[in-house]
């Protein structure tokens, strides 16, 4: 039996993590649940699993947490205690879905403690990867990606890298892939998180739909499995059928399928190296619609263009745009600024902020920040 901490078990990867544990409860354990503020969704959740620990990042929302619950859950409040259910000694699995930059301190927690770390919150990478990818190795942690992608190359892997020439991450294009670049100035919201084919959090829906989320994936992958910027490519894949690819010297190529849904890549990194049955059903490809692939746009996705330039100047660039992007991304959710400035927003953070090197947790925080108020100035330009 393994002990299960959730990290964003509200959320969308939270919510099939535990469809997952619904199917194996001979196998996993629920010991420790985390939320922001949705105190009465977690209540739900504390009387279905009796976690030994519920965390509510907000201090409001954990008293009134702790006044709905009458079992013997206990409940916690802060980053601190996000930490602290992540190291427990009696957490096993660490599933760190919180959404935002706001989830690296609670993973690089889990990092430190040695355990095995199921990775949704890329921007642990993207902001930290060097610091995350040596805290994994000396604490002697499992690294398993939760993201199709990256879960989709770590599979294709596992016949070792012997050859290896790159790697190819496939996009959906989101809800926008045909739509001209003219027509995408008056989005709203909801079109944005309209995805096609992925039920996800609404964050991650916009960062889809600008591609912003490729462009990040693109950083992960380059920490996650140690390669150079020009071995990372990106294709557009509408039906997201192919998680991503793995290319040979020898001209062979292997990729890794299946329909779309979290519950096969959640399935996998809490059961690996074994399969177990995650409730999704197998794919059927004589009666699936063809399967297209384009090169992206980089004039209409300029978002992933800036990902892949930060991630070749490097430093402080990725940490900077990933704080820009959740500024804009806010703010467009919000209804402040319109779908295309969010990467204007990014582009002038980029701009305006000094290369460096940060070779500190510390370093990477004072970063974040600074880079998340250059943001809200330049948002409010565009308001
Ligand atoms: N959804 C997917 O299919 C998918 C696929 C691959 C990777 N990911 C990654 O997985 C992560 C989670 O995505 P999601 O779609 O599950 O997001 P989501 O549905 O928006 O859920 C986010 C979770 O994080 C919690 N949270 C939000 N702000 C927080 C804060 N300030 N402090 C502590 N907890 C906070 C939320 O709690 P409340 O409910 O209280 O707000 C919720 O439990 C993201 O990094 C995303 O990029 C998602």
């Amino acid at each position: 039996m393994k002990n299960i901490t959730l990290l964003g078990a509200t959320g969308s990867i939270g919510k099939s993590t535990l469809s997952v544990v619904d199917q194996h409860r001979d196998k996993f354990n629920i010991f420790a649940l985390s939320a922001n503020t949705s105190w009465e969704k977690m209540a739900q959740l504390c009387h279905r699993y009796q976690p030994k620990f519920a965390v509510m990042m907000d201090e409001n929302a954990a008293s009134q947490l702790q006044s709905a619950l009458d079992n013997d859950t206990i409940v916690l409040s802060g980053e601190q205690a996000l930490c602290d259910i992540a190291a427990h000694e009696q957490t096993d699995y660490v599933m760190a879905a919180i959404v935002g930059a706001v989830g690296m301190s609670s993973a690089l927690a889990a990092a430190k403690a040695g355990k095995r770390i199921m990775l949704a919150n890329k921007e642990s990478l993207v902001l930290a990867g060097d610091i995350f990818m040596d805290t994994v190795k000396n604490s002697g942690a499992e690294l398993i990606p939760v993201d199709s992608e990256h879960s989709a190359i770590f599979q294709c892997l596992q016949s070792g890298r012997s050859g290896l020439s790159k790697i190819q991450l496939t996009a959906s294009g989101g809800p926008f892939l045909h739509t001209p670049l003219s027509e995408l100035q008056s989005i709203t919201p909801d079109e944005a998180c309209a995805h096609p084919n992925w039920s996800m959090g609404r964050k991650i829906s916009v960062d889809s739909a600008t591609m912003m989320n490729k462009g990040l994936e693109v950083i992960e992958a380059y920490y996650l499995f140690n390669l150079k910027p020009e071995q990372i490519d990106v294709v557009m894949h509408p039906q997201s059928i192919v998680h991503s690819s793995v290319y040979y010297k020898d001209g062979s190529t292997l990729s890794q399928l299946g329909n779309p849904d979290m519950r096969s890549v959640i399935s996998y990194a809490m059961a690996y190296p074994r399969r177990i049955s995650a409730g999704v059903a197998p794919l059927d490809l004589a009666s699936n619609p063809p399967l297209e692939f384009y090169s992206p746009d980089l004039d209409k996705f300029a978002c992933l263009k800036l990902a892949f330039d930060a991630l070749k100047q490097g430093g402080n660039a990725m940490g900077t745009i990933n704080a820009a992007n959740e500024v804009a991304v806010d703010a467009f959710l919000k209804q402040t600024i319109n779908f295309l400035d969010i990467a204007l927003v990014i582009e002038q953070t980029l701009e305006q902020t000094k290369h460096a090197v940060l070779n500190s947790l510390d370093a990477i925080i004072a970063n974040d920040q600074t880079a998340r108020e250059l943001a809200t100035q330049i948002v409010a330009k565009y308001a």
